[in-house]
């Protein structure tokens, strides 16, 4: 009998082939040209998202792409978000000018991937109205990108490759890492929570973990390739290990990561409230190299709203739970998203949800106006407030997280601490970015050859969200 384990490996030496056939075919085709061939990725969305897009661009690589910013490129390939209405805006809009492009370069080949792709509606509409995509495939199949350009080059029409869902995790593929010192790890797959606004469950497919012998054999392999932080990426780690043969828990999982030498910083993300252990605070508490921040995602302060959002937690359990964190973790840094307008939202429900931010008090939070996503639940609920309303609510909300956020983040003001290089700063190429454990950015003077180093940098004057400092 074929266990899943021996299809994933058949299936990663199949691509492994086609990869080399592709460098040898699109060798020549460069040879012809008398110039390499370039790719551009473009990610619209999440850290899963983007991890997928590392992926991708490990494959354009090895078939031997060259990486470009300019969209004037061979290969062209959006990765692309659906979460709120406005990330599908951006694709179609981005879409038109790219047909200017492909007149320019016929031999252009446009590639759309990622979670919009798994809409059905979608997929008509470019099938219809943007005849110029020569690629679409969806989020269980990134690992076959080497397949679906040998499939194109091998026909006229549009190669659309969409899977419903799957039960698979092909490992062992090449990444191209954005940095050298820091990467993202996938733990897990998909979501099982269903939140009534959220499309998620319905593009990334059902929960599906990692086992932990392959997360620790990727980090280790990462690490011995110069990689100090890593970031554990999953729609819900809380619940990671839950589904495997031999299930194991997450807090576990982290022990594990725990003990892998010369790794220095281990964060992830998300943590649902609902799945938050005691065994994980205990872990985190203990650990030195679990960095003191934790984004957990409140949506709502209002019980009423957080049932029908089908969060499975009252504003109560959420305040009770910060507290226990706060105990555990006296130095920890809080992060959250928050939806205003969800459909049944009233104003005494909005006033429930400011008062848990000004009780918890944020390090920052991410504020949303909540969109309709067809197919949820909540797509089909009344609105209890006009749009007006909402957005006046927003700003009443954003104004009071910025308020909280500027002086929880100011908190650290005069102490030195220890950063992690990132590299320089995007505003004044003169000044280094580091971060801190909590996750807050510090600007400072130093030398480009401190990039992906650790540093003590004194935290010399707070500025909101970030700090000045200075080497010490
Ligand atoms: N798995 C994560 C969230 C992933 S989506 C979690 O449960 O915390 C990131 C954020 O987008 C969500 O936390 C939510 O605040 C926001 N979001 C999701 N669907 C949305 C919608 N339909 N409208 C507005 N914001 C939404
Ligand atoms: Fe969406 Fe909820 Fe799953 Fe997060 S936990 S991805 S908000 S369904
Ligand atoms: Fe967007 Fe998909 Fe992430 S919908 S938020 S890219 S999982």
């Amino acid at each position: 009998m074929r266990t899943e384990t021996n299809i994933n490996e058949q299936e990663a030496a199949k691509q492994r082939e086609i990869m080399e056939r592709l460098k040898v075919r699109l060798a020549k085709k460069s040879e012809e040209l008398g110039r390499p061939l370039t790719y551009c990725s473009v990610c619209f969305g999440c850290q899963m998202n983007a991890k997928d897009s590392e992926k991708l661009e490990g494959i354009l690589e090895t078939i031997g792409y060259v990486r470009t910013e300019s969209e004037e490129a061979d290969f062209l390939i959006m990765n692309t978000c659906t979460v709120r209405e406005n990330a599908n805006l951006r694709v179609y809009g981005r879409l038109g000018q790219l047909k200017k492009l492909k007149k320019k370069n016929p031999e252009m080949m446009i590639a759309l991937c990622g979670c919009m792709m798994q809409e059905s509606l979608v997929v008509e509409k470019i099938k219809q109205s943007y005849r110029h995509v020569d690629i679409i495939f969806g989020t269980h199949n990134v690992f076959k990108l080497a397949e679906l350009i040998e499939n194109k080059l091998d026909s006229k029409g549009m190669v659309i490759d969409i899977w419903e869902g799957t039960t698979e995790i092909v490992e062992d593929l090449p990444s191209d890492r954005k940095y050298d010192f820091k990467c993202g790890v996938n733990i897990m797959f998909g979501c099982n929570n269903f939140c009534s606004y959220c499309i998620v469950p319905y593009v990334r497919g059902r929960e599906r973990s990692r086992k932990p012998e392959d997360i620790i054999d990727e980090i280790e392999k990462l690490v011995s390739d110069g990689v100090v932080e890593v970031m554990l990426l999953g729609q819900n780690v809380n619940s990671y290990g839950k589904t495997l043969d031999e299930p194991i828990s997450f807090a576990e999982l982290l022990k594990r990561v725990e003990q892998i030498e010369g790794l220095k910083r281990i964060r992830f993300m998300t943590s649902h409230p609902k799945d938050l252990s005691d065994e994980l605070l205990e872990v985190m508490a203990n650990s030195t190299k679990i960095c003191k921040h934790l984004h957990l995602p409140m949506q709502s302060g209002s019980t009423k709203i957080l049932s029908d959002m089908n969060r499975r937690y009252t504003k109560e359990d959420y305040l009770a739970l910060v507290d226990k964190i706060k105990t555990a973790i006296p130095d920890i840094s809080l992060t959250t998203d928050i939806i205003v307008g969800f459909p049944t939202e009233t104003e005494e429900d909005f006033l429930d949800t400011l008062d848990v931010v000004r009780k918890v008090r944020f390090d920052s939070a991410f504020t949303f106006i909540y969109s309709k996503r067809t197919g949820t639940p909540a797509a089909t609920m009344e609105f209890a407030s006009t749009e007006e309303e909402i957005k006046e609510r927003f700003n009443r909300l954003l104004h009071e997280v910025q308020e909280i956020a500027k002086e929880t983040c100011s908190k650290d003001e005069g102490k030195t601490m220890e950063v992690l290089v990132e590299g320089l700063d995007e505003q004044d190429e003169s000044l280094l970015t580091g971060r801190l454990s909590n996750n807050l950015l510090v600007h400072f003077p130093g030398d480009v050859s401190l990039i992906g180093t650790f540093q003590n940098v004194k935290l010399s004057e707070a500025k909101g969200f970030y700090y000045i400092g200075e080497l010490v």
